[in-house]
């Protein structure tokens, strides 16, 4: 039967020379495409390709959708702004931006759980497995950065960021901070804005870690500072850095950006500037292009396409 259809093919191709006389490799992979043959199809697909970049998604939640906008892209961080209103955790830029379907529940810890539950597949072959594999099908070991921007009081929005994470907690989702060890997980936490510190320092076991200012690292009598309480360090780049991405960066800028950032990996710490210039994009992506050089851990990012094929 394969051959006669070979032949028919054959056949017709002699009267239209154009089309390729034998079945090639692109049609074999359309045959299959258009199958549910289980030689393409594997447990772990919903992220299938996707390459993860160290790039974080500013206000995620800006995004038409969020946090699944970004994973597509390969972005391997997620800002989301929580409000504590009746004890709900809304998220929002602003509180004219609010609405009570759009928690922090909603909009990523159950979307996390989905998705972390199809890469964490149970079966035959994952029995013994200890550890839990990331949202990145292409990178099971990296592990995605949620910021969680305290917009209400820290002390009293902590105790619901706590208890809103516990489904992620219970599944062994979370990087955690235990009798002394750092475990990495799927999903590692870092409070920022008005996260309380001494409330993520009390914390035993941590799985809420800290944002540090990363102007305030490098101080050899500070013993604040390290990676099981920041893994993370950030600045706001328009008041720390005078050159606006126009023009050539003078060397004190070129200097100090570099110091911050070795400061920071002298400690394990990873480095983002944040308020980085948007606009005019050649701006944008000269600054890009010298954090990037100066060896910048996180590229704060708002157009997350542009970012992801910078
Ligand atoms: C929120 O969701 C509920 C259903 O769960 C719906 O009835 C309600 O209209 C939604 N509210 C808004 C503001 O979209
Ligand atoms: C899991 O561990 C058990 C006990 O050591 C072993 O017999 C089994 O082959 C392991 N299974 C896999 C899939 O590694
Ligand atoms: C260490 O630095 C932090 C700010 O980065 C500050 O809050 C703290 O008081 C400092 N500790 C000491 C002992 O100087
Ligand atoms: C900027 O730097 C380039 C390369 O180092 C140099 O050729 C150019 O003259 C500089 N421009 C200004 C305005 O200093």
């Amino acid at each position: 039967m394969q051959a006669l259809k070979y032949l028919t093919i054959l056949f017709f191709c002699l009267w239209c020379p154009l089309v390729s006389s034998k079945p090639g490799v692109l049609q074999a992979i359309s045959r299959l495409e258009h199958t549910n043959s289980p030689l393409i199809v594997y447990p772990t697909q919903f992220t299938q390709n996707i390459v993860p970049k160290p790039i974080h998604s500013h206000n995620d939640y800006w995004r038409d959708v969020p946090l699944l906008s970004a994973i597509s892209l390969g972005i391997s961080s997620v800002e989301a702004d929580v409000w504590l209103v009746d004890g709900e955790l809304l998220v929002g830029h602003e509180r004219a931006a609010l609405s009570r379907n759009r928690t922090l529940g909603s909009l990523y810890v159950q979307p996390l759980l989905n998705i972390l539950a199809l890469q964490n597949p149970v079966n035959d072959f994952t029995v013994n497995q200890t550890g839990r594999n990331g949202v990145f099908d292409t990178s099971s070991g990296t592990s995605l950065q949620l910021l969680i921007d305290m917009k209400t009081d820290g002390p009293s929005t902590l105790p619901f960021v706590l208890k809103a994470l516990e489904p992620l907690r219970m599944a062994h989702y979370l990087t955690t901070f235990s009798e002394g060890v750092l475990i990495k997980s799927a999903v590692t936490i870092v409070g920022t804005g008005n996260t309380p510190l001494n409330g993520i320092k009390l914390l035993s076991p941590r799985d809420i870690f800290f944002d540090a200012q990363l102007t305030d690292l490098g101080i050899p009598s500070n013993t604040t500072w390290d990676i099981t309480l920041a893994p993370l360090a950030s600045t706001d780049y328009a008041a720390t850095v005078s050159w606006n991405g126009i023009g050539n960066i003078t060397e004190r800028d070129q200097v100090k950006i570099k110091a911050l950032i070795e400061v920071a990996h002298s400690m394990g710490i990873k480095a983002r500037f944040w308020d980085t210039p948007s606009w005019p994009v050649g701006a944008r992506n000269n600054v890009w292009r010298v954090l990037l050089d100066s060896g910048v851990d996180w590229l704060n990012a708002d157009d997350l396409n542009a970012a992801s094929e910078f």
